[in-house]
Order: structure tokens, then sequence, then C-alpha cells
């Protein structure tokens, strides 16, 4: 389900006024469209929500919410900002959207704001095991202001270790529990993250980053009936712009609103409203609920694949759009994979595997299906990569492969 036309008369503008900075954006266009995009967290937005990105709607202050601003003129831009609440709503079913978060870390903040104080205990997925910075890194906000214990994923299985994130709940009785996760490929069993909250008190925070497009399309299950807080991106398999939301239920509305603003962040960026706007418009469409299943039914051929051909998929394959597996058996470590792949013109991420000590490689297939690829395309790309990895294609060949299939494929067709 290819998008239609980039915004070229945007780029013109940009051309003749500062050709430098021109050179960067038409560079980038270029690298996007002659490379293979199979980063678990991109995608390609529609050139609907590039033009709200575009729009005047940056000029505009706009603190506050919608009929209560500390600006002037904003009696516009709060049409956009109830359009994009209103759509969160009816395509999420949650009671109250905030769509104010500058970005899926913001939204996570924003969560913990409304709901703890520094030093309360949270119960995330560790990090090593797919949790993300904002799910108690030291090097973040999270693991300076609050006391994070992780719970794990199964070094066997890969899954979920669902008793022992009941025995440190128990043990622990954090304030709140974190689900959600960078590079976990099945779903989320969020009945029974409700079930161990519940039993020790905790609030359940679901950060849905990743899975959010799929939740949208109906190709994966909602943690918005069992989660106090949910928080997302609006990026990643939804298609829409780089941002972040909250979504909640009325109780914790006013809570959840003054977390964001005034607590810690300023003016909403009414253009990224707007785009939030225009692609939740159309996440609710027939045709991203087909986009969404062809994400899982792509990504499942991709996971059997790169299996058949020797690398070990964790938890035997994927639920969503997101895979991650260790190339060792093909005799070389996640770093060094992901710059051979590179030199192929093969872009994606390296990250932490739940039992080896080297990193392994996380792909995923929202971009690819955004561009028309199917489940044909995607069992020749895990040969492609397998073949780059064992040495058997060269990077020459292997990029012009790739080529051809972009062309094939463009993401902004014309
Ligand atoms: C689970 C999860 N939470 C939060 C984030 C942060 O989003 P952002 O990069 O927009 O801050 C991500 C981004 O990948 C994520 O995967």
């Amino acid at each position: 389900m290819p998008v239609t036309r980039t915004p070229a008369a945007a780029t013109d503008v940009l051309r003749r006024q500062d050709p430098e900075l021109a050179g960067v954006l038409l560079g980038e266009t270029a690298r996007q469209s002659t490379t293979l995009q199979l980063i678990a967290a991109e995608n390609f937005t529609s050139p609907a929500v590039l033009a709200a990105l575009g729009s005047p709607l940056a000029n505009k202050y706009a603190e506050g919410y919608p009929g209560a601003r500390h600006h002037g003129g904003c009696e516009i831009v709060d049409v956009a900002e109830r359009i994009a609440r209103d759509r969160a709503t009816a395509l999420f079913g949650a009671a109250h959207a905030n769509v104010q978060p500058h970005s899926g870390s913001s939204a996570v903040l924003a969560a913990y704001a409304a709901l703890l104080r520094p030093g309360d205990t949270v119960l995330a997925l560790g990090l090593p095991h797919g949790g993300h910075l904002t799910h108690g890194s030291p090097a973040n906000f999270s693991g300076r202001w609050f006391d994070f214990v992780g719970y794990r994923v199964h070094p066997d299985t890969g899954l979920i270790d669902h008793e022992q994130l009941r025995a440190l709940a128990r043990a622990h009785r954090p304030k709140a529990i974190v689900c959600g996760s960078i590079a976990y490929p099945r779903h989320i069993d969020y009945a029974l993250f409700r079930d161990v909250a519940d039993e020790v008190g905790a609030y359940l925070i679901a950060d849905a980053a990743h899975p959010m497009g799929l939740i949208a399309g109906g190709a994966a299950p909602s943690p918005v009936p069992y989660a106090d807080i949910v928080c997302a991106t609006t990026h990643k398999v939804l298609r829409g712009p780089r941002g972040g939301m909250i979504l909640c239920g009325e109780d914790l509305a006013e809570r959840v609103d003054r977390a964001v603003f005034p607590f810690t962040q300023g003016g909403a960026q009414m253009h990224t409203i707007a785009a939030k706007a225009v692609a939740f418009g159309e996440a609710a469409t027939p045709a991203f609920a087909g986009y969404a299943h062809q994400v899982v039914a792509n990504a499942r051929v991709l996971a059997a694949g790169l299996g058949q051909e020797g690398l070990v998929v964790t938890t035997g394959g994927t639920d969503t759009h997101l895979i991650t597996a260790d190339p060792a058996p093909l005799g070389v470590g996640g770093r060094e994979a992901r710059a051979v792949l590179a030199a192929a013109g093969i872009v994606l991420d390296s990250c932490p595997l739940p039992r080896a000590d080297e990193r392994g490689l996380r792909l995923g297939t929202a971009a690819v299906t955004t561009q028309g690829m199917r489940e044909r395309e995607m069992a020749g790309v895990a040969a492609l990569v397998a073949g780059v990895l064992r040495g058997r294609v060269e990077a020459r060949r292997a990029r012009a492969e790739v080529r051809e299939l972009v062309t094939a494929f463009p993401p902004y067709p014309g």
C-alpha cells in the first residue's frame, strides 16, 4: 500500500533558498528510497502527514489545552487538537487522550509524573531483556528518580517470565508496573499484568510505543481495557509524525494533562498535533487495518526465512512487526552483522539478546510493508540477509539487488 507523491514543491522552495540544506533533504530522501529500511521503529509517513508537519501551524504558540490557552489566537489550532483527541479516543476506545507529548519518552515521563513520586519503586522489563531507556536506565531520568526493579524474559524461551514477574511484584510491592518493550516480538498478556498489578496494589502503565499501529489496525491486542495509562509513540507502525501520546480513563485525565503541561512540557507543537490527527484518521480506515495485518504476515515470513537460513530467531518467530535474531551461527556477531548489512544497503539495528553475550539483530516490517512489499519479497530479503552475512553475496551485488527491489516498491512513487 504505497503512499502517493512526495511534497516536491516544499523541497523546491528550499532548493532555491538554501541549497546546502536542500542537499541534505534530497540526500536523505535518496538514502531512504535506495536502501532497504528494516529498522523496527521506522516507517514512511504519508504526504498528508508531511504536509501537516510542514504547515504554518508550526508558527503557532499554544501553551495549555483547547479552550484554555495561555496564548491568544489559538481558536483555529484548538480545532486541530480537538480532532486529534477525538480521533485517538475513537480509534483506541479510550476515555481520554493527551496528544501533546513531544515523543514517546516524554509520554512515559508524564505518565510517571502523573502517578509516582521520586523514590517510588517501579517494576519494568530489564534493559538487557528489552526494556526502554525510560524503564529505569541509570543514564535516563527514570533510573535516577525512581527505584526500578527489572523482570526478565526467560533465557530459554525469550518469553516474559510471568512467574518471576509475579514473585518480584510480591517481594517489592511496586507503585507501578510497566509493560512494553523495544524488542519483544510477541503479544503482551495485558490481562495477566493487570492481575499482578491488582494483587500488589500497583498502577499498570503500558508503554505500547511499538505495537500501537498494530493495535489501531486490529492486528494486536489492546492494553486500553487493562492499563491505567497507555503511553505510545505516534510514529513506528502507526505511521504518523515523530511524537507521543497518552491514553487513560476519565479518573486520571486531569492528572495526566497536568503532568504533560505544565509539569513536563511547555507549548504544544500544533503542526505535529495536526499531523497526528491526520495519521489517526488514516489509521481508522479499512486500508490501514489491511496494512497492519500485512505487516505481521510479512514479519512472520521474514522470521521464518531467517530461521531457515540458520539465524536463531528469538521466541522462534513473531506476532508483531518486530523480529530479533542471533546471527552467531553464521559466524558473525550482531554489531558486525549490522555494519556488513549496512554496506549492502540493508538498514537495521543491533540489540541485546536475552541469552547471548553478543548483541543480536532487530528487524521490522512496518516500512517495507508501506512500500507495498509482501510475503514473496520478505522471503527474498531473508535469503539476501543470510547470503550477505555468510559472505556468499558480496556487498556490491547485494546493493544492486536492494536497489532493484526498492525501485519496484518506491516509498513515495513519483
Ligand atoms: C517502548 C518504547 N518506549 C519509549 C520509546 C521512546 O520513544 P521516543 O524515541 O519517541 O522518545 C520507544 C522508542 O523506540 C520505545 O520503543
